[in-house]
C-alpha cells in the first residue's frame, strides 16, 4: 500500500454533449453513426455527478453542433503552470488540432477561456498540438506521446517557450494515437502502460523511470483503464475493469466506476472528457 500523497482535482471543465456522434473515423475505434447521443447525455451527467460528490468544481461549456467530438475536453489544450510564464500567471495554450474534423471545436474553447478571463498561449502556424491527451504530468515533468496527432516541433516550442520538462514516448499502433489511451500514471512510483503500444526504446524507459511499471492486459486497455482520471486517492475508472480495479485497490487508491461506453465509440473515455483547470 503507497501513502503517497496524490494533488487533487479542484476544477475541470467539461463540454455537455448536447450533439455528440460519431460521425467520421479518425482512430480505429471509430465507427460511423453508433453512438446513442441520449444514453451519452446521460453517462455524462453522471460522471459530472461523480466529480461533484468528490468535491471536484465542474464548468461547463456547450457543444456545437458541428462538431460532434468537442465533447474530448482534455484535448483542447493544456494549462501552462504559472510558475512557467513570465508574468506569473496560469495561461491557457490552446490546441491546434491535425484532422480537419475537429479544427472547428477550439473557436468556442477559446471564446469560452477568454470570457472566463484565461490568459490564452496558442502553438504557431499549423504546427499541430492536441494538448492534454497527449501530456501526462509526473514528477514535475511531463511525459508526451509522440507519433501520430502531435507534432515534434509543437513540444520544442512548449519547451523553449516555457521551460515545461518533457519526456518522449514514442507511439507506435494507431489504436493507441493519444497518451492517454494507453498509459495512465498512479503516483511518483507506479505507472500502468500497455507495452505493444510504445516503441521497444519507450518501453525500457517507463520500466526505468518508475519503480512499479505496472503492464495492461490487453483486456484492460481495451476496456479504457488507461483512460481513468486520478484524485487524490481516488481514481474514476471505465466501469467493467475489474482486474485494474483490484489492482488500484491492493495499492490502496478507490476506484470510482463510471460508464461511458457511448463515449469509446469515439476512441475517448474519462480523461479524454476532462480538461484540467486546477489540480492542488
Ligand atoms: N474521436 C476523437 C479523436 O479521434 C477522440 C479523442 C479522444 N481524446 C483523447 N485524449 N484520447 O480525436
Amino acid at each position: 500500500m503507497s501513502d503517497i500523497k496524490n494533488p487533487v482535482l479542484k476544477k475541470v471543465l467539461m463540454c455537455k454533449p448536447n450533439h455528440f456522434r460519431v460521425d467520421y473515423q479518425i482512430n480505429p475505434w471509430m465507427k460511423p453513426g453508433t453512438a446513442d447521443s441520449q444514453v451519452a447525455l446521460k453517462q455524462w451527467q453522471n460522471l459530472v455527478q461523480k466529480y461533484e460528490e468528490n468535491g471536484i468544481l465542474v464548468e461547463i461549456i456547450e457543444q456545437d453542433e458541428n462538431q460532434p467530438d468537442m465533447v474530448f475536453a482534455a484535448d483542447q489544450g493544456l494549462i501552462i503552470p504559472a510558475k512557467y510564464t513570465k508574468n506569473k500567471h496560469s495561461k491557457i495554450l490552446l490546441s491546434n488540432f491535425k484532422y480537419p474534423q475537429r479544427q472547428g471545436e477550439t473557436k468556442f474553447f477559446l471564446k469560452w477561456f477568454v470570457l472566463k478571463g484565461y490568459e490564452m498561449e496558442f502553438v504557431p502556424g499549423n504546427i499541430s498540438f492536441e494538448g492534454g491527451g497527449e501530456i501526462l504530468p509526473w514528477n514535475g515533468k511531463y511525459f508526451i506521446g509522440e507519433g501520430f496527432r502531435n507534432s515534434s516541433q509543437a513540444f520544442k516550442y512548449i519547451q523553449e517557450t516555457f521551460g515545461l520538462e518533457f519526456i518522449s514516448l514514442e507511439l507506435i499502433s494507431d489504436r493507441f494515437y493519444h497518451l492517454d489511451t494507453c498509459m495512465f500514471i498512479l503516483d511518483t512510483d507506479t505507472c500502468f502502460y500497455y507495452p505493444k503500444a510504445f516503441s521497444e526504446k519507450s518501453q525500457e524507459l517507463i520500466q526505468k523511470l518508475f519503480k512499479n511499471p505496472i503492464k495492461f492486459s490487453d483486456e484492460e486497455v481495451g476496456g479504457f483503464a488507461a483512460n481513468s482520471a486520478i484524485h487524490g486517492k481516488i481514481v474514476f475508472v471505465q466501469k467493467n475493469n475489474p482486474t485494474f480495479n483490484q489492482k488500484l485497490e491492493d495499492l490502496g487508491y478507490k476506484a470510482v466506476e463510471v460508464d461511458i461506453s457511448e463515449f469509446i465509440k469515439a476512441g475517448g473515455g474519462i480523461h479524454c472528457l476532462t480538461f484540467e483547470l486546477e489540480r492542488v
